[in-house]
């Protein structure tokens, strides 16, 4: 028997990753800038033993069937294929977040396990491997590997489609104030989501005009301006938006409450208090603001109608091994 945890974070897409070149290995069709989040955390301890006839999964204590085995269990595949073994595994898993509901559980729990699992198989995989491996999981994942904010490069193949730091978390005193509307899963997942892209007619004008936003996007983090960066991050939050409620079939994330804060920022911002919002595939809202600002921000948003709580978390760390329990 061999075992290994590890603790990732998730993290906000300040430039959005929506539809895939390649989908079978979630080769992005543009790329894609983010945050991860301190404090929120995924935490997954991997078992593999020759002596199991199948692979288990639980999340938050609770053993998955279905869907969600079957995900985790295509992830091992590529796990064992990549180290020559066939061994099954147990998998315990859990968040210390409100799962399905636009707070990307999907990127912290592929990255953890990408880290937990390669571990426990006895792979030893560089930070560029483990984010390739991750991606496989879910698109995002990827970027939940490497520390702080993070680029991810497209590519063109499973070797180079990884992410990077473009900056380790110590670098901007960001805070992401996220109001929670609601906590329960998601109708459509993004992994089917991501293959409706193609069909929005805007979605071309979008990877289109997408490197420039990459550029005006890591300009804005190196330089720490947030004016530029609050204008490319609701820019391409819109444009995402855009393409899914006019793909076929549409998709609309939003609640009442996601555009009354959509409105609200903006405004804020205009009379003198430095937040942006940005939304991923779920209702909640993104609120980003400098540190000194975050208390401000939290209890304006806690008083919207709608707003079940609010979570605020800073930049944080790359995924990585933790001690055994
Ligand atoms: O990694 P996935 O397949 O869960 O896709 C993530 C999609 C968005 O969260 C909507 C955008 C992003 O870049 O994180």
């Amino acid at each position: 028997m061999t075992t290994a945890t590890a603790l990732a974070h998730p993290n906000i897409a300040f430039i959005k990753y929506w539809g895939n070149r390649d989908d079978a290995l979630r080769i992005p069709q543009n790329g894609s800038i983010s945050m991860n989040l301190a404090g929120l955390h995924t935490h997954t301890r991997v078992c593999f033993d020759p002596s199991y006839a199948v692979d288990s999964f639980t999340l938050n204590n609770l053993p998955q069937t279905g869907a969600g085995l079957e995900r985790v269990s295509q992830f091992l595949d590529i796990v064992r294929t990549l180290a020559g073994k066939n061994w099954k595994a147990q998998v315990e898993s859990a968040n210390n977040f409100p799962t399905g509901a636009g707070i990307a559980s999907s990127a912290a729990a592929f990255a953890a396990l990408a880290v937990a699992a390669s571990q426990a198989i006895g792979l030893d995989l560089d930070e560029r491997r483990l984010s390739a491996l991750a991606r496989r999981g879910s698109g995002s994942a990827s970027r939940s590997i490497p520390a702080g904010y993070v680029e991810w490069l497209p590519g063109n193949n499973d070797s180079d489609s990884y992410a990077v730091t473009l900056a380790p978390p110590a670098h901007w005193d960001l805070v992401d104030c996220i109001a929670v509307l609601k906590e329960t899963h998601k109708l459509t997942g993004s992994s089917e989501g991501h293959l409706l892209a193609g069909s929005s007619p805007l979605q071309q004008a979008r990877i289109g005009s997408c490197g420039e936003r990459l550029q005006r996007c890591r300009r804005a983090i190196i330089s720490r301006d947030f004016d530029a960066l609050a204008s490319v991050v609701e820019l391409d939050s819109n444009l995402m938006h855009a393409v899914m409620m006019t793909s076929n079939p549409a998709l609309f994330y939003w609640e009442p409450a996601s555009i009354e804060i959509m409105k609200a920022v903006p405004e804020w911002r205009q009379s003198g208090l430095p937040a942006c919002y940005t939304l991923d595939a779920g209702p909640n809202v993104h609120v980003l603001c400098p540190a000194d600002h975050a208390a401000v921000v939290r209890s304006r948003l806690e008083i919207i109608p709608g707003v079940l709580q609010v979570l605020t978390a800073t930049a944080g760390g790359g995924a990585h091994l933790t001690a055994e329990d």
